[in-house]
């Protein structure tokens, strides 16, 4: 989409909202979406269209693990960093995950394909340890099963879903 039309479309949301500061992170979602990050242009495009300061929306934008304020790779692993994941092991997923890509927690792979990023619970504790790739999950994780989910990251023709 490009450029003008996003701004018509959220231009077009917001004025639809009561109270635009509660469409904050579906603006940023979208402006995400659109440059692959929600770079400081972003921002500030996102804070001019919600009648906000820069700062006041990046103040909410860091507030969230889903909201990007540097380049990510083209598959975000979100690997659970709370409590039910830890006690079945979610510890040892982040490492090993870290340990094969060769990065550390928030770094991205030198080839743009992966960023790992701790998470707070995603919700999906039943299923722990888990983790959430590009709005897809996975879990409960098994050891050798981390192995073929990236291998078959590596040859998807496409992106899975938009993480949102
Ligand atoms: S604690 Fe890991 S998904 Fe909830």
């Amino acid at each position: 989409m490009p450029n003008e039309e996003l701004h018509r479309t959220l231009k077009k949301m917001i004025a639809q909202s009561d109270h635009p500061r509660e469409l904050a992170v579906e603006v940023m979602y979208h402006l995400q979406h659109h440059y692959g990050w929600l770079n400081d242009e972003a921002l500030r495009e996102g804070a001019e269209l919600l009648g906000l300061s820069p700062l006041e929306l990046e103040e909410l934008a860091t507030f969230y693990d889903f909201i990007y304020r540097e380049p990510v790779g083209r598959f975000v692993i979100h690997v659970c960093d709370s409590v039910v994941c830890w006690m079945l092991k979610g510890e040892s997923v982040l490492a090993y995950l870290c340990r094969i890509l060769k990065i550390a927690p928030g770094e991205t792979t030198e080839d743009g394909l992966f960023t790992v990023v701790p998470t707070a619970c995603l919700g999906y504790c039943n299923h722990a340890p888990a983790m959430l790739i590009n709005g897809q999950f996975f879990g409960p994780l098994k050891e050798g099963e981390i192995d073929k989910i990236l291998e078959d990251l590596r040859t998807m023709p496409c992106d899975l879903v938009l993480c949102r």
